[in-house]
């Protein structure tokens, strides 16, 4: 343990893993300039994770749901809102995801570079979440503009301009919500944005500040998070040919491509950390915390901790799938991992059907994000 991070092992203006990589083996868990305490280690980041009582989500003034919430509140709302994401709900949206990936790859040109994080991965997200949600398609603007916003805040480090930055999400959303009352009568429609405003939960009808803090969690991490996942896939796709080539060959099984973006976003995991605050004293890797405390589970070091993984960089899917945390362990893991990874499948499915080469730009450099943030801010592709 450290008390504070040696200049040479900051975080500033570093890749994620870059900082986290040659501190994990030396200390479990680290403070930072901000006063919190981060953990490195696996066994740790699952100790908190599991461990609810003591390690709280409420660490938010702002209203956040389900994230914000504990014990049988956070039970309650989670069952409400986790039936809008199982298999049966998604069920109908297969060749809708479909149709948005194969028109967006049409339309992408051969032979050039193009961005695969702002001009593939974010437009797909917000496509396809669009479609999912109901969502009117001329926010597609919007949008985008706002990914590439709250990603420049989050980097910038300015609280003013994130909360800005959050306020204007807020504003497109009540946009959403007047657009649906104003079309549908809202208690006919069936989409998931009006199905969401008749949710009830406790016998009780969501408000209008909760069904817009679900539609924050719902999209506004994840259309971020989309985009820089697909910035990674496509990354170990241009890099490694076998691999490639392997998911190029007719009849792969959807578990073997769920399996291999599952363990590419454990060696590479862009979606970096989550907070709790402790509710008591707590001792975790030998420190002492005192009630009050702020941590962080930071998911990418965990996800990459060589007493569990060995070579943090080897791909062994199969071996590694039952320590992957890419979504989280424990009462708050990620509710929405199957809609991500199967639009996440889609795109990889429809992307490789529609090429026969993905490669690296040789003229422009590849560009890794810096902390907080994960993953590639610009990577430059050639479509064959
Ligand atoms: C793009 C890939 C995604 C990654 C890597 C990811 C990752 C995660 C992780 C690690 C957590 C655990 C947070 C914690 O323990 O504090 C989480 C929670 C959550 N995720 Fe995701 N997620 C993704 C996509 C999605 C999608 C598509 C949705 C919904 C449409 C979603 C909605 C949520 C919500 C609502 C929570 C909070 C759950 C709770 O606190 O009970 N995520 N996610």
């Amino acid at each position: 343990m450290t008390d504070h991070i040696p200049d040479e092992l900051s975080v500033v203006g570093k890749d994620p893993r870059a900082y986290t990589d040659p501190l994990r083996p030396l200390h479990g868990i680290v403070r930072n300039a901000q006063g919190e305490w981060v953990l490195l280690r696996h066994a740790l980041v699952v100790q908190a994770a599991l461990d609810h009582e003591r390690f709280s989500n409420a660490v938010s003034s702002h209203l956040q749901i389900p994230n914000g919430l504990d014990g049988d509140e956070h039970t309650a709302y989670r069952a409400a809102l986790d039936v809008f994401l199982d298999g049966e709900a998604l069920a109908p949206f297969h060749e809708r995801f479909r149709r948005v990936a194969a028109e967006l790859l049409a339309a992408l040109p051969r032979g050039v570079a193009v961005d695969a994080v702002s001009q593939l991965g974010a437009r797909y997200a917000v496509r396809a979440q669009s479609v999912w949600l109901s969502w009117p398609a001329d926010l597609e603007e919007r949008l985008v503009a706002w990914v590439a916003e709250n990603h420049a805040a989050t980097r910038s480090g300015d609280r003013a301009r994130t909360q800005r930055v959050a306020q204007s999400f807020d504003d497109i959303i009540r946009t959403v919500l007047d657009h649906c009352r104003a079309t549908a009568r809202e208690h006919d429609a069936d989409n998931v944005t009006a199905r969401l405003m008749r949710t009830e939960v406790n016998g009780k009808p969501l408000s209008e500040a909760q069904i817009v803090s679900v539609l924050r969690n719902w999209t506004g991490g994840d259309l971020g998070s989309m985009a820089l996942c697909v910035g990674v896939l496509l990354h170990h796709l241009a890099t490694q040919p076998a691999l490639q080539s392997r998911l190029r060959a007719p009849g792969v099984p959807d578990a073997e491509f769920d399996a291999v973006i599952d363990e590419i976003l454990r060696i590479d995991d862009p979606f970096v950390s989550n907070r709790r605050v402790t509710t008591c004293p707590v001792t975790i890797g030998g420190v002492a915390l005192p009630e009050g405390a702020r941590v962080k589970l930071n998911w990418t070091s965990a996800n990459r901790d060589e007493a569990v993984f060995g070579d943090a960089d080897a791909m062994d899917a199969q071996r590694n799938a039952p320590h992957n945390l890419v979504y989280g362990i424990g009462k708050h893991v990620c509710p929405g991992r199957l809609l991500a990874t199967l639009q996440m499948r889609i795109l990889l499915r429809e992307l490789l059907a529609a090429t026969s080469s993905i490669a690296l730009d040789a003229q422009q450099p590849a560009e890794r994000a810096v902390s907080p943030v994960g993953g590639w801010a610009k990577l430059p592709v050639v479509l064959g």
